[in-house]
This record gives C-alpha cells, sequence and structure tokens, in this order.
C-alpha cells in the first residue's frame, strides 16, 4: 500500500511517517517547505511538494497513491488563514482524493467539537467530517483528544523554568493521549475495514485533572509550581473581545483550545471498546507518568550537563 501524509512534520504527523516506514508501507509527504521536511526524508520517505493553500499543488501528489492520512492543521502564527488550510485546502485534498480514486482517507478532527460549533476551527472540522463522509471515499475519522506532547510545554517548561502555570478553575478531568499511540490507531485503521466508514473518539488510558498533572511534574522536577488560575467566564469574555480584532484572531483560537480541552473526556467504558476494536492492549498504551518521567529524566541530567559546561567555562576563563 503506497500512503501520502498530509502534516508530516507535525507532532502527530511525524510519527504516523515513522511507524508507517518502520511497518514497510511506502509513504509520500505531502510537505511545503522540503528544507524543513528533510528528516523525513532521511528516515525514509518520499517528499513531494504541496500545500494545502494552493490547491492546485495537490493531485499530483495523489499519483499512484493508494490511502490517505490527513494529520495537518494551519499554524496559528502564520499569514495564511485557517479558512485557507482547514477549509479550502481539506476540501481540495477530498476532491482530488475522489478522483485519485483513493482507497481510504484518514482524517484527524476533534474530540467535543460538537460543543463549540461556534468556534471557527470546530465549524470547519465538522464540515470537512461531513464532506469526507459525502464524497464516497472510504474513510475513517479520528475524534482526537489533547496530546502529551502539548503538556510539556504547558507544565513541564514553565515548572522548570519557575514560570507561572497558567490553568482555568474549572477542575475537569481529560484522557491525554501520546502522539505514538495515536500513530498506532491511524495505521491500525489501514489494516482493519471493520473501522471504516466509522468515527472514533480517541481517548487515553487515563483521565487527569490538570492539578493531578501539576503535582507529577512538581515530583518529577523536585521543584514547585507558580499557579496562576484564571476562572473559564474570564477566558470566555478575552476571547469574545479578541474577536473584534483581526490580529486577536489566532490567539482566540488558542484561547478556544484551553476550553474545548477542558471539557471532560472521561470514557472509560467507550476507551475500552476502542481498544478492543483496533486489537491495542491497553497496557500497551504510554502512560502520562511514565511519559513525564522519561522527559524529565532527559531534561534533569541536561540541565545538569549544563550547568557543568558552565563552571568548566567559568574556570577556564579565570585561569
Ligand atoms: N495538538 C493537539 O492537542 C490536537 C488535539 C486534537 C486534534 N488535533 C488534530 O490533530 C492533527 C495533528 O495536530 P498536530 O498538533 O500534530 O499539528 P501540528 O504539529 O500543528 O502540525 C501541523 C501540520 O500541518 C502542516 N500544514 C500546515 N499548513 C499547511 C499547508 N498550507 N499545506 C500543507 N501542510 C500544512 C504543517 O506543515 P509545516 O511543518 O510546513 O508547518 C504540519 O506538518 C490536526 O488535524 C489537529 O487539528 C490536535
Amino acid at each position: 500500500m503506497s500512503l501520502l501524509v498530509v502534516g508530516g512534520t507535525g507532532t502527530l504527523g511525524r510519527q504516523i511517517v515513522l511507524q508507517a516506514l518502520i511497518k514497510g508501507y511506502s509513504v509520500r509527504c505531502l510537505v511545503r517547505n522540503l528544507r524543513k521536511a528533510q528528516f523525513l526524508k532521511e528516515w525514509g520517505a518520499e517528499l513531494v511538494y504541496g500545500d494545502l493553500s494552493l490547491p492546485e499543488t495537490i493531485p499530483p501528489c495523489l499519483c499512484g497513491i493508494t490511502a490517505v492520512i490527513d494529520a495537518s492543521t494551519s499554524r496559528p502564527d502564520e499569514t495564511t488563514t485557517m479558512k485557507q488550510v482547514d477549509w479550502d485546502g481539506k476540501l481540495a485534498l477530498i476532491e482530488a482524493s475522489r478522483v485519485a480514486d483513493i482507497k481510504h482517507f484518514i482524517f484527524c478532527s476533534v474530540l467535543n467539537l460538537e460543543q463549540f460549533l461556534d468556534i471557527p476551527l470546530m465549524q470547519m472540522k465538522k464540515g470537512i467530517e461531513v464532506k469526507l463522509k459525502e464524497s464516497h471515499i472510504p474513510f475513517t475519522i479520528f475524534r482526537l483528544t489533547g496530546f502529551y506532547q502539548g503538556l510539556i510545554g504547558q507544565y513541564a517548561i514553565p515548572i522548570l523554568e519557575n514560570q507561572p502555570i497558567w490553568i482555568t478553575t474549572e477542575n475537569t478531568r481529560v484522557s491525554y493521549m501520546d502522539t505514538q499511540d495515536i500513530a498506532r490507531f491511524c495505521l491500525r485503521a489501514l489494516q482493519l475495514p471493520d473501522t471504516q466508514s466509522k468515527t472514533f473518539f480517541l481517548g487515553g488510558p487515563k483521565a487527569w485533572l490538570s492539578s493531578e498533572i501539576i503535582t507529577l511534574c512538581e515530583q518529577l522536577a523536585g521543584q514547585t509550581a507558580k499557579i496562576q488560575r484564571i476562572p473559564l467566564p474570564l477566558l470566555q469574555v478575552s476571547k469574545y473581545l479578541l474577536n473584534f480584532f483581526e490580529w486577536g484572531q489566532n490567539i482566540n483560537d488558542r484561547l478556544a483550545f484551553v476550553e474545548i480541552l477542558n471539557v471532560e473526556n472521561n470514557f472509560s467504558k467507550l476507551t475500552f471498546d476502542l481498544y478492543k476494536t483496533f486489537k491495542i492492549s491497553k497496557e500497551k498504551v504510554t502512560k502520562l507518568d511514565n511519559y513525564f518521567q522519561d522527559y524529565f529524566i532527559k531534561m534533569l541530567k541536561r540541565l545538569k550537563d549544563i550547568n557543568f559546561e558552565d563552571v568548566q567555562r567559568q574556570k577556564n576563563l579565570i585561569l
């Protein structure tokens, strides 16, 4: 099977590419910056230039491809608008896939989107889900929870750098996941015909409160967190005010994401069934404790090495 990965340079996309190559798939990546994507080529993927905001670049990327995994999304700090990538670009990708007779299209969507249809990105994700279903291309949709990788910037780094951690006053449980495990589900879907024409709500092995994540990071870092609580209504007002300004749209969308991830997703029964369907053992899925443990061991060692090098450099200067 030849696979086209869109978003291969991203946090999730790169895990999909790596695992697909390990499994022996022939992997092509649609990328808009060949230099930035060089590491994917070094892993063994074929790179082809394409940009979702330039729809005419998409069809040639699909030549000879049997399945597409779309793990792309607009970058918040860019000039291309979200609509160009997450709506127009994805419509063009679906249409080109239909014309190319793609046998399986996997789309990465977002959990809880139906509760946030006032947020433009959620509207677009929902709309693309509908268009994909209408296209008659065999599809699998994954509605994804938050990634462990995102928690590093949110909790681990601020604790290590003694910076404040911003959390909302809401205390909800979220079952985050490691992107390596999400990638396993995406690739497993290619092998299991039962997973076609279905939408799956993908959640991790345990649901976490932000206070529990902070305590875990504090223990592993040996440092106390500086916590700043922001009431959820204040977040919603900020979002509303920022909506009036064009420059505020990206910040607004980021704030919206905090809100989305604050909706409880603690679905133990659903998760159990899901793991059974995909024949993935829950025990083999990375636990947040282990993920953070690995991260802090590496980071604390690196910080120790840097301190040691600094002391050596200063000694040399004195001598
Ligand atoms: N992050 C989360 O916690 C989370 C939660 C739920 C769902 N999701 C969904 O999961 C998927 C993967 O998310 P992620 O966090 O891994 O994304 P990410 O790290 O932000 O990566 C985005 C990817 O999309 C590519 N891209 C952006 N604009 C493009 C364009 N115009 N043409 C072609 N490619 C373009 C980027 O390429 P460049 O490297 O060239 O910029 C990058 O490879 C997305 O669909 C996202 O909505 C994410």
